[in-house]
C-alpha cells in the first residue's frame, strides 16, 4: 500500500528516464489497483511491464470491493502477484485459496508471481524446507506443466521482508535449490528449469549483485528499494 497515482507515474517515468535499455532483464512494476490503468498508458511505450499485487479468485459478480483478473487484464497488466506473505498473514490466504487465484490469473492470461517463504518461527524450528515445499506443492499440484509455462516463483522469507534483515547467501542458495527440486518433483526437471525463481526480502542496491549471481536465483522481488527509481535501476543493472 504505497504510491498514489501521481507517485506511481513518476516512478515509472523515473525508471525509464534513468535506464533506456534493460538488456536481457524483464522489468515489472506492481502499482496499486487504482494506478494500474493510467500507469499502463505510460508503460506501454517502454520495456516496463505491469503487475497487480493481488486478485480475487472469481471473475466477476457479487464480491463487493474485490478486483478480478478480468479487470486487471483490462487495466493493462500482464502479471499478478499471488500469495504475498502479507496476504497470507493479514488476510488469511491459504495454499488452497492461492491455487484458486492462480487459476483465475491463468484464465485471464496473467502471469502469476507466486510468493512462498517461511516465518521466523518456522525458520527457528527448522521447518522452513517443509513449509516452502508445502506452499509450492499446494500452489501448483492442481495444474499441468503447460498451464504453468509462465509461472514465476518468489521465495521471500517473511522475517526478511521490510526488515532490513537479508537472508545469508548460503540460506538463499540452499532454499532456492530446494525450491527447484520441489518443482522438478511435482512435474519434471525441464519444467523446474524454466520457472523463474526470484528472491525477495530486503533486496537493495548494495546486495543485489551477490544475490542475483546465485545459480538458482533468476530475479528479485523488490519492495522498499523499488520505491526509489535510482535504487530500483541500480538493482536492474545488477541483474544485467
Ligand atoms: P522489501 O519487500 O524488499 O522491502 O523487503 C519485499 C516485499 O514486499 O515482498
Amino acid at each position: 500500500m504505497n504510491m498514489t497515482l501521481t507517485e506511481a507515474k513518476e516512478l515509472v517515468q523515473g525508471i525509464y528516464y534513468s535506464l533506456k535499455f534493460p538488456g536481457q532483464v524483464d522489468v515489472v512494476v506492481a502499482p496499486p489497483f487504482t494506478a494500474l490503468a493510467q500507469v499502463s498508458q505510460i508503460a506501454k511505450d517502454t520495456y516496463i511491464d505491469l503487475a497487480a499485487q493481488n486478485l480475487h479468485e472469481e471473475d466477476q459478480g457479487a464480491f463487493t470491493g474485490e478486483v478480478s483478473g478480468r479487470f486487471i487484464k483490462d487495466a493493462g497488466a500482464n502479471y499478478v502477484i499471488i500469495g504475498h506473505s502479507e496476504r497470507r498473514q493479514y488476510f488469511n490466504e491459504t495454499n488452497e485459496l492461492i491455487a484458486k487465484k492462480i487459476s483465475a490469473a491463468l484464465r485471464h492470461e496473467l502471469k502469476p508471481i507466486v510468493c512462498v517463504g517461511e516465518t521466523l518461527e518456522e525458520r527457528e524450528t527448522d521447518s522452513h524446507f517443509a513449509v516452502v515445499e508445502d506452499q509450492i506443492t499446494g500452489a501448483i499440484k492442481s495444474f499441468n506443466e503447460a498451464e504453468l509455462g509462465h509461472l514465476v516463483l518468489a521465495y521471500e522469507p517473511v522475517w526478511a521482508i521490510g526488515t532490513g534483515k537479508v537472508a545469508s547467501i548460503e540460506q538463499i542458495d540452499e532454499i532456492h535449490r530446494h525450491a527447484r527440486s520441489v518443482l522438478a518433483g511435482v512435474f519434471t526437471k525441464s519444467f523446474a528449469e524454466k520457472v523463474r525463481i526470484q528472491y525477495g526480502g530486503s533486496v537493495k542496491p548494495d546486495n543485489a549483485k551477490e544475490i542475483l549471481s546465485l545459480e538458482h536465483v533468476d530475479g528479485a522481488l523488490v519492495g522498499g528499494a523499488s520505491l526509489k527509481p535510482h535504487d530500483f535501476v541500480t538493482i536492474i543493472k545488477a541483474a544485467q
